[in-house]
């Protein structure tokens, strides 16, 4: 379980608070949606949770503490991050190496570590660009790539910051797909921060943030059934239900 208490976080030198009071729980198999504004913070609130910033409050992966440094690496074990630009997270000089890196240090045997990277290369279509530097990947390439570099490590949540942003529609399925078996197959928690309110429905729970709070946690059609409040944020919803209000409404 990822749980976290009242967190909040300024960053330095700013007057304003990107997280203010933000307390949610994850637990396996589930699948929770981040939706909210430009500015909202959805960032901020994902980068605490594997303690690139030091937020105040209280949090947990597992029962290993936030703020326990000796308790960092097994957390960053267990939670496995897509961050939102993916050139953050590039650290390799080749496609297979960048996959291959977060593995060399789970102490798994060559063969076996061979195989989750060849495995990994074919479930995100990545195997023409095996020896290409990461930075000559197209934009999607990298969200894929970066998808393969968190799958092989079989993390126990995923925490996915805005993963479909650069895909295509084709390569957008993929991901849900991916993010689906992760749940289903190891019973993975999935945190998945999106614009897509297409792929919030699925989701057990949607939570929206605003100015740095959440503001809402509930059932995503209860969500969504919020129209008006959701379109003063700015936020859409999903086709499906935009399409039967327009038809309940003409029919
Ligand atoms: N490194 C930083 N230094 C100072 N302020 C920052 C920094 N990163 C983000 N902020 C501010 O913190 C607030 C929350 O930003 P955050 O990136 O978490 O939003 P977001 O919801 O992820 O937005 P987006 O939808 O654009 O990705 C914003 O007001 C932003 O300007
Ligand atoms: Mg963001």
């Amino acid at each position: 379980m990822i749980d976290l208490q009242n967190i909040s976080y300024s960053y330095p030198g700013s007057r304003t608070a990107a997280l203010r009071g933000v307390s949610f729980q994850l637990a396996p198999g589930e699948k929770i949606a981040l939706m909210g504004a430009n500015g909202s913070g959805k960032t901020t609130l994902v980068r605490c949770i594997n303690r690139l910033l030091k937020p105040s409050g209280t949090g947990s992966v597992d029962g290993y503490a936030l703020d326990r440094e000796e308790d960092l690496w097994e957390i960053r074990r267990r939670v496995g991050m897509v961050f939102q630009n993916p050139d953050n997270q590039i650290v390799a000089t080749t496609v297979v190496r960048e996959i291959a890196f977060g593995l060399e240090n789970l102490g798994l045997g060559q063969a076996v570590m061979k195989e989750r990277v060849e495995s990994a290369l074919e479930k995100f279509h990545l195997q023409s660009l095996r020896e290409t530097s990461p930075h000559l990947l197209s934009g999607g390439e990298r969200q894929r790539l970066a998808c393969a570099s968190v799958w092989v490590m079989d993390p126990r949540y995923l925490i996915l910051d805005e993963p479909t942003s650069l895909l295509d529609p084709q390569g957008r399925e993929e991901i849900m797909v991916f993010i689906d078996q992760a749940r289903h197959e190891s019973n993975a928690g999935v945190l998945i921060v999106t614009q897509y309110p297409e792929e919030a429905l699925d989701a057990d729970r949607l939570l929206i943030m605003h100015a740095g709070r959440l503001i809402m946690d509930d059932l995503p059609a209860h969500v969504f059934s919020h129209e008006r409040k959701l379109k003063s944020m700015g936020l859409g919803l999903p086709v499906e239900v935009e399409l039967d209000r327009l038809l309940g409404s003409t029919m």
